[in-house]
């Protein structure tokens, strides 16, 4: 949501600025910019992609030393040049960039244009740069310290980066609630959204924390709380490839990262699944076992996919460790004042680490005396710092808008983590873990036997890609796969699409099947196959069209069905992880055929860190 990078040392900035903008537009897409400054402060922008801003500076003086740059994924105004980011203060001698939402800007606003402030846009970043521009005047201070009191005046998230014509060779930058990190080079700084524009320069970096302040300036890093305290920086080695983050060949990310999953899968269940041992660890709840063994209940907190592992985990955690669970979209949990307890355990779950909802409803059940575990994919993010404890999925970066990787990944250490539990519980026997371990240790081979897969659902797309509507259906574990399947579809094609329980059907969703509804059924083999197989009876009753995803050598559902799609069997607990594969290259297919942009879907941004 909003990517920001900026540059100060003594390279070049502008190509290094537009490079993290490729790398962050992922993050947002609907327009991008650039100030660079030497001597001047230049502000070019543009609606639309980075490549579209690199064409409209082609011919432009860019030599600068220091700069920023921003990709916008719009919250107040809509996507156009004036809305775009840097924005100038009316003097045009200061610029910002801005993640986040200013949420008292309207107030600020009406007050700064008393004072004769002249606004160019509908956005509320302007205003935060008219109140430094207005703060500095009043007490004639350093840009720094008027962003300090700046910063005690707004009333919302933020991560910011200003530059002022004035104070040449200086840097500064703050955040609260959107992400910021510090790549720390030899004379030379890097600051971003996160760390993918940095890596290639640097593997030294500093997350900054909320209510920070950063200032570099001649080649010092200066890091102060908001009462002006200095804090030590604490730098961390970066531990990402740089080809992580391309695409390596692939034609979108969105595919890359589908057929990266029989090795993410891995790399989540690698030091924590060890088969010839037989040990389970996960040491994220090593300190908090007893916590998880005398848990009344646990809540997951989530948004999106997020919430679709949630509630495969419910499934886990109910079946292998006989814990209540609820599973709460975390934009509902956050303000419903909701019951916690201090024997409750809160789950939360993310890939960015950083989507305002979950942050919130973390915050709040923290509050109210909970533990607080944390499933991030992202290290060192917002939510994995703000957590008691937790665990990584280790997905590596996923920059495809459209989450895929990371749900096998955090299914997979939800498994981990309820067969730990279950086990320590009582309620898993030693055979069963046993059954399970080596059951989980073959998924990422039945995952890659899955991905084989793919030239045929290439042709099954070919055949539905123009239909309006589609249906998902499937019970139990393959309930949430069904949710996941619709939603993956309708982010990225457009198709409008709903995932059901398959039972719920008749309660409703069954008077929309005609001859034309596909119908998508996760009818894997297990416990509630003939279940299963009986509500295909009644979609094809109404002539549906019956897209299977089936376990291999079924012979019952391929009479039934227009297309089969067969996967490897495995146990039913650990089916999503499976069955989900499908239907991912089903969506990528139908969005690629309908000519859609698959890794920056419209509207969508691949980190929300505004609610
Ligand atoms: C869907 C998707 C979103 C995210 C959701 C939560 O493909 O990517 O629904 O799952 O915005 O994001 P995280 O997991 O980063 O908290």
């Amino acid at each position: 949501m909003c990517g920001i990078v900026a540059y100060i040392g003594y390279r070049e900035a502008c190509p290094i600025i537009l490079k993290g903008l490729h790398r962050l537009e992922y993050r947002g897409y609907d327009s991008a910019g650039v100030a660079l400054l030497n001597g001047d402060l230049n502000v070019y922008k543009k609606k639309g992609k980075v490549a579209e801003l690199e064409a409209f500076i082609a011919e432009k003086d860019t030599r600068a030393q220091v700069g920023m740059g921003h990709t916008r994924w719009a919250t107040h105004g809509e996507p156009n040049d004036s809305n775009a980011h840097p924005h100038y203060s009316t003097s045009e001698r200061i610029a910002i960039i801005h993640n986040g939402i200013i949420e008292n800007y309207a107030a600020l606003k009406q007050h700064l244009q008393q004072q004769g402030h002249v606004f160019h846009s509908d956005t509320d970043t302007e205003v935060f740069v008219n109140l430094i521009e207005e703060i500095q005047k009043q007490n004639s201070c350093t840009l720094e310290e008027a962003v300090r009191l700046a910063l005690h005046e707004v009333v919302g998230a933020y991560a910011i980066v200003v530059l002022s014509r004035d104070e040449p060779n200086q840097l500064i930058a703050a955040r609260k609630g959107s992400p910021l990190v510090i790549g720390v080079g030899k004379d030379e700084y890097f600051l971003a959204s996160d760390a993918t524009p940095i890596i290639e320069y640097t593997n030294e970096v500093v997350y900054v924390n909320d209510y920070e302040i950063v200032v570099i300036k001649d080649g010092q890093l200066d890091i102060r709380s908001k009462e002006d305290v200095q804090q030590t920086p604490y730098i961390q080695k970066l531990e990402m490839a740089l080809d992580s983050i391309e695409k390596g060949g692939y034609e979108h990310f969105m595919l890359k990262e589908i057929f990266e999953q029989p090795r993410s899968i891995l790399d989540s269940m690698r030091g924590r699944l060890e088969l010839e041992a037989g040990h389970l660890n996960m040491g994220g709840i090593r300190a908090y076992e007893r916590k998880f063994v005398n848990a009344d209940r646990i809540i997951i907190v989530a948004c999106g996919t997020s919430w679709h592992a949630g509630l495969v985990a419910e499934y886990l955690l109910e079946d292998l460790a006989r814990i209540p669970v609820e599973v709460e979209y975390a934009s509902e949990f956050r303000y419903r004042n909701p019951v916690i307890t201090e024997r409750d355990i809160v789950i939360a779950i993310s890939q960015s680490g950083e989507t305002a909802d979950t942050l919130a409803a973390i915050e709040l059940a923290k509050s109210k005396g909970a533990t607080i575990f944390g499933i991030c994919n992202v290290v060192g993010s917002s939510i994995a710092r703000a957590t008691d404890a937790g665990a990584y999925t280790h997905a590596g970066p996923e920059i495809g808008v459209a989450s895929t990787k990371a749900f096998t990944a955090q299914v997979t250490v939800l498994t981990l983590l309820a067969m730990i539990v279950g086990h320590k519980r009582g309620t898993l026997s030693d055979t069963r873990l046993r059954e399970l371990m080596v059951e989980l240790s073959s998924i990422p081979a039945k995952v890659e036997k899955a991905l084989l897969l793919n030239d045929e659902i290439e042709l099954i797309a070919e055949t539905f890609k123009d239909v309006p509507n589609f249906l998902y259906l499937g019970r139990g574990y393959n309930f949430p796969v069904a949710l996941e399947g619709a939603l993956k579809l309708k982010e990225i094609s457009y198709i409008h699409a709903e995932g059901y329980p398959a039972a719920e059907m008749k309660h409703g969703p069954i008077a929309l099947i005609d001859e034309n509804m596909p119908v998508v059924v996760i009818a894997t083999k297990d416990s509630s196959y003939e279940k299963v197989v009986s509500n295909i009876q009644e979609v094809k009753a109404r002539k549906g069209r019956i897209i299977a995803v089936v376990t291999e050598g079924d012979t019952v559902i391929p009479a039934m069905a227009e297309f089969v799609i067969e996967v490897p069997l495995t146990s039913e607990v650990l089916v999503p992880l499976v069955s989900v594969v499908p239907l991912q290259l089903l969506s990528y297919h139908i969005a690629v055929l309908r000519g859609c942009n698959v890794d920056q879907p419209r509207n969508l941004a691949k980190s929300v860190t505004v609610e």
